[in-house]
């Protein structure tokens, strides 16, 4: 399989010229680091992919998987009778991977006991197996891969500082899909042909503008990965306005703005801000007022559509030019309902 690091970002052109540069030699240990999804593995295996070691295998160990002794036995392996149940010998995947490339991934997550024999390891490559007493040297290519600030994990004790050293001899640092927006519509267009091959898809397929536009300002807490899924799911038939009002709850759980035009404000309905007559700083911050304001306007603007519309919610919401589920979801959140009875005016 031909993996295939996709994007035009300097960040990305410069993580393409460290892999050039190291990939060539193979040795030296490399750490990646980077929120989920964003493309990790990819790197990792295209390391591989560019190297000599290309022959041997590639070797993926998930250290937040297993609990220590068999995180232990896993990567180190066992000789007969080494515990409880090993009738045989086993090699560890460090010996499998030998002349290849062991690819460490969550290492953030290996248990402090093991950290100090993968440190040997590193530094030596050379270890024993469980229950054995027999040097096994082995000369693989040391890639790991965390998506936690090991700076941290070191303050707190949780990450040993040497071997964060001798793991990040070469540093790989891929940056969330937020921070290199220009890279979504290339990705999109990946994605969109890579399903289609995959899945067998007939038939031309492309992101409305309105999509693609809400692609640019959304936050991506699952970064590439997110991207491909929500791709996928339009391509097999999803309807745009259930992803949209996916991605517009996911924004507003995670207290990201949306997009202006989302709702469109009609201009009779936004008033002056009231000017302070105690000349009393705020003493809310800046983003809760602005939280507040965009509450107060959605609640006013909704109800002046619902009223138009003689609370006609399909009605409603064409108007407001968001979806029904939207406007159902943006109803019960911001405790709009219809006010029984015609309201009479008391003055
Ligand atoms: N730059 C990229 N080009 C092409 N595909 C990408 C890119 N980045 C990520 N992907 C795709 O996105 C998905 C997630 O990538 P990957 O598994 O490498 O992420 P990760 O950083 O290892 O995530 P996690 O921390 O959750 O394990 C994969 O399907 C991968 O093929
Ligand atoms: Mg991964």
């Amino acid at each position: 399989m031909k993996h295939v690091f996709i994007g035009n970002h300097p960040s990305i052109q410069k993580i393409r010229e460290i892999i050039a540069r190291v990939s060539p030699s193979s040795h030296l240990p490399v750490l990646i680091i980077g929120e989920t999804g964003t493309g990790k593995e990819v790197v990792a295996r295209v390391l591989h992919a560019s190297s000599p070691r290309n022959k041997g295998k590639f070797v993926k160990v998930n250290c937040a998987a297993l609990p220590l002794t068999l995180l232990e036995s896993e990567l180190f392996g066992y000789e007969r009778g080494a515990f409880t149940g090993a009738v045989s010998s086993k090699p560890g995947k460090f010996e499998i991977a030998s002349n290849g490339v062991i690819f460490l991934d969550e290492i953030g997550d290996m248990p402090p006991l093991l950290q100090a024999k993968l440190l040997q390891v590193v530094q030596g490559q050379e270890f024993t197996r469980l229950g054995g007493t027999r040097d096994i040297k082995v000369d693989t290519w040391v890639i790991a891969a965390t998506n936690h600030n090991l700076l941290e994990d070191i303050r707190q004790g949780l990450f040993r500082e040497d071997l964060y050293y001798r793991l990040r001899v070469i540093e790989i640092k891929i940056p969330p899909l937020r921070e290199r927006r220009e890279d979504i519509p290339l990705l999109t267009e990946y994605f969109i042909g890579k399903h289609q091959r995959e899945l067998n898809l007939k038939g031309d397929f492309k992101l409305g503008d309105d999509l693609a536009d809400l692609f640019q300002t959304y936050h991506w807490p699952g970064n590439v990965r997110e991207l491909s899924s929500v791709i996928l799911r339009l391509m097999v038939g999803e309807e745009p306005d259930a992803v949209r009002d996916e991605i517009l709850r996911t924004m507003e759980a995670d207290k990201v703005n949306w997009p202006e035009g989302i709702i469109r404000v009609p201009q009779n309905m936004v008033r002056p801000r009231q000017q302070s007559t105690t000349g009393d700083l705020p003493l809310k911050s800046l983003k809760e007022l602005r939280a507040e304001a965009t509450r107060n306007i959605e609640q006013r603007v909704i109800r002046y559509a619902l009223d138009l519309a003689g609370w006609n919610k399909r009605k409603a919401s064409k108007m407001l030019q968001i979806s029904y589920k939207t406007l159902f979801y943006k109803m019960e959140e911001l405790g709009i309902q219809k006010t029984r009875g015609p309201l009479r005016s008391t003055s």
